[in-house]
């Protein structure tokens, strides 16, 4: 019997493992412990919501005598920290909260979990759901290793490789069980429209213009969803205590190839042209200190763990884009409300 608390579970990647974990272990009880900010939706984990394995509590991880509580309560013996505020835009405009939430939030997690496993650290872990960004930005060749040195360059990247030393300090100095890994970008259903992928899928099949940053030769190397979230879980249980893994796909797309793929196929799915959207292509002013490139070397994970991405990135994102063009409910609700005030304020006069 064990009892997992899941942070961040009513988010993007959150809820694909949440949905993982209360299928695949019944005999866990899985606590999904989110704060629901603009980024936290329980409609993504409606499939789920009545399993009896499945608690949610609504809370944030910065309130210490909650999380003891929590911690309490549910008899945790095993955390996986994924809430976070993710999206490096928003971090530009106020890197304040990112502090709070990344660095304060994890923090107050890990003190609680010492302090609630103190007597007995046995069978405990800590796993901390970190990003590639930590290691800052690559020219054109090589690979970000588990080895590479930090350098984070965007207020969230410096939020989080914050959280990431914290993770590690509390195992130095407490002996906290705890594992760390990096991933590269997740893509698929349930992404908040803020992101890359799904803004784009939106803003094509309302004819809208495609806010490409620079010249759209940034490289990001692209991960989907549910094969992170197998990751996660795999590590979670067959990784080694203390140490850090790489995620990613192996799969590196400059933005505007990925942009021209993602066109093609959303144009197929409706009905267009191939390649007819291609005049919402607009250039806007670049994001300010953007990251050239990233691009993860995940052979540990696999030569240590067994770990391979399943999909082909062909067939993931034409899953992806289906998603979201078959969900268009789903799109609608979240972009309803404080969304419109948002996309006004990122990307006009942009
Ligand atoms: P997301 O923004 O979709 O979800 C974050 C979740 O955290 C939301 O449900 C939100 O309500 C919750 N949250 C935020 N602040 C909170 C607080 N103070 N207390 C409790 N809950 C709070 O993020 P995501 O894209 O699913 O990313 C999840 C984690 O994975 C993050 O730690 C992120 O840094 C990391 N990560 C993301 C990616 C990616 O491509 N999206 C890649 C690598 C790592
Ligand atoms: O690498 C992992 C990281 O990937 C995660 O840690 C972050 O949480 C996640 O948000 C993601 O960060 P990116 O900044 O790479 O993702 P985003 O989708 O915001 O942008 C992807 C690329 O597309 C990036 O080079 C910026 C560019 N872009 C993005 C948006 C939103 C555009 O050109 N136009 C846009 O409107």
């Amino acid at each position: 019997m064990r009892n997992i608390l899941v942070t961040g579970g009513a988010g993007f990647i959150g809820s694909h493992l949440v949905r993982l974990l209360v299928n695949k272990y019944p005999d866990y009880t899985i606590v999904n412990l989110d704060n629901l900010t603009y980024a936290g939706n329980l409609a993504n984990l409606k499939e789920v919501e009545g399993k009896a394995n499945y608690r949610f509590v609504k809370a944030d991880i910065c309130n210490y005598e909650k999380m003891q509580q929590v911690f309490a309560e549910y008899q945790i013996t095993g955390v996986i920290h994924l809430a976070a505020e993710s999206h490096v835009d928003r971090s530009i405009t106020d890197p304040f909260v990112f502090a709070k939430t990344n660095v304060i939030g994890t923090l107050t997690l890990l003190q609680a979990a010492k302090e609630y496993w103190k007597n007995d650290m046995n069978g405990k872990l800590f796993y901390h759901v970190s990003t590639d960004e930590v290691y800052g930005s690559l020219d054109h060749g090589g690979f970000f290793f588990e080895t590479t040195p930090y350098d984070p360059k965007s207020p969230y990247s410096a939020s989080k490789a914050g959280s990431d030393h914290f993770v590690r300090a509390f195992h130095n100095t407490y002996k906290l069980p705890v594992v760390i890994s990096n991933c590269s970008n997740n893509y698929g259903p349930y992404q908040f429209p803020e992101k890359l992928i799904p803004l784009f899928i939106n803003n094509i099949r309302h004819n809208k213009p495609l806010p490409v940053y620079g010249k759209g030769e940034n490289v990001r190397d692209w991960l989907y969803v549910e094969d992170h979230a197998r990751a996660i879980d795999l590590i979670f249980h067959k990784g080694k205590v203390g140490d850090t893994y790489n995620i990613g796909g192996f799969n590196e797309w400059k933005n505007i190839d990925l942009i021209r793929v993602m066109i093609k196929v959303t144009d197929r799915l409706l009905g267009r042209p191939e390649g007819e959207s291609e005049k919402l292509i607009t250039y806007v002013t670049d994001r300010a200190g953007h990251d050239l490139r990233y691009a993860i070397d995940s052979t540990k994970l696999h030569k240590e763990l067994g770990w391979l991405p399943s999909l082909q990135f062909e067939e993931g994102i034409e899953k992806t884009i289906r998603w979201y063009l078959d969900n268009q409910v789903w799109m609608d609700n979240v972009t309803s409300g404080d969304y419109q005030k948002y996309y006004e304020q990122m990307y006009t006069n942009r």
